[in-house]
């Protein structure tokens, strides 16, 4: 069975669905930058390990990074899952875990890489928004996409309204990817792309608003 450890910052709402979905894989430590961070109390209430490594301890992102590559080292995981972490992570970090490292993001990418992606779009008045599941490349919020799930963008939608429906589905795609990749379901290729063995492809538009 592969292991993964899950890395967050914060609430820890995409860590709670990973450990509600009974994955087929061990998760060996729930790793954190804050030692206050409310998703820290979700891996205890799982029986989880847990790791701080606080940023603000450390003068730079190259000495962050490595005593966090160590700390995660220590648990010999097959997958780093960013759940919410907040830290922009060296190249040399993500070169270190190429192909084993995924993240989720609170947009469509390639649009809205970076912070306050719901009120962004609202602003734009795109009618299609979501989030997506990538590995983690050098290029911020920008590696091979794995999944992605798509709302619509409601006339009277705040940047909370939007936010929760597009977590709602957060909460039900990245469960889906560590499936997928601890089952060797996916992988990334040489030429970096993501390979899929037996997913099905739906054929389903989504319109919005709705066609009459
Ligand atoms: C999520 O919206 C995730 O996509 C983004 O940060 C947020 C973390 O939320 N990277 P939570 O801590 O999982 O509740």
């Amino acid at each position: 069975m592969k292991s993964i450890v899950i890395l967050i910052s914060g609430r820890g709402s995409n860590l709670q669905a990973l450990l509600e979905a009974k994955l087929p894989c061990r998760v060996e430590a729930v790793i954190c930058n804050r030692a206050n961070a409310g998703g820290l109390a979700i891996a205890k209430a799982h029986d989880i390990p847990t790791a701080v490594v606080e940023h603000r301890n450390y003068t730079d992102r190259d000495s962050f990074d490595a005593a966090l590559a160590k700390t995660i080292d220590s648990f010999s995981p097959d997958y780093v899952v960013l759940a919410g972490f907040m830290r922009i992570l060296t190249p040399g970090f993500v070169a270190r875990y190429h192909g084993k490292l995924t993240n989720i993001h609170p947009s469509l990418l390639p649009a809205y890489s970076g912070l306050n992606t719901h009120a962004r779009a609202l602003q734009d008045g795109v009618k299609i928004h979501g989030c997506t599941v990538h590995f983690v490349s050098a290029d911020l919020d920008h590696g091979p996409i794995i999944i992605q799930a798509a709302v619509p963008v409601l006339q009277d939608d705040t940047e909370q309204t939007l936010a929760a429906r597009v977590l709602h589905e957060e909460h039900r795609i990245y469960p889906q990817a560590i499936r997928w990749l601890c089952t060797g379901r996916i992988e990334l290729s040489e030429q970096g792309r993501v390979v899929f063995k037996n997913i099905e492809q739906p054929g389903i538009p989504l319109i919005s608003p709705c066609l009459e």
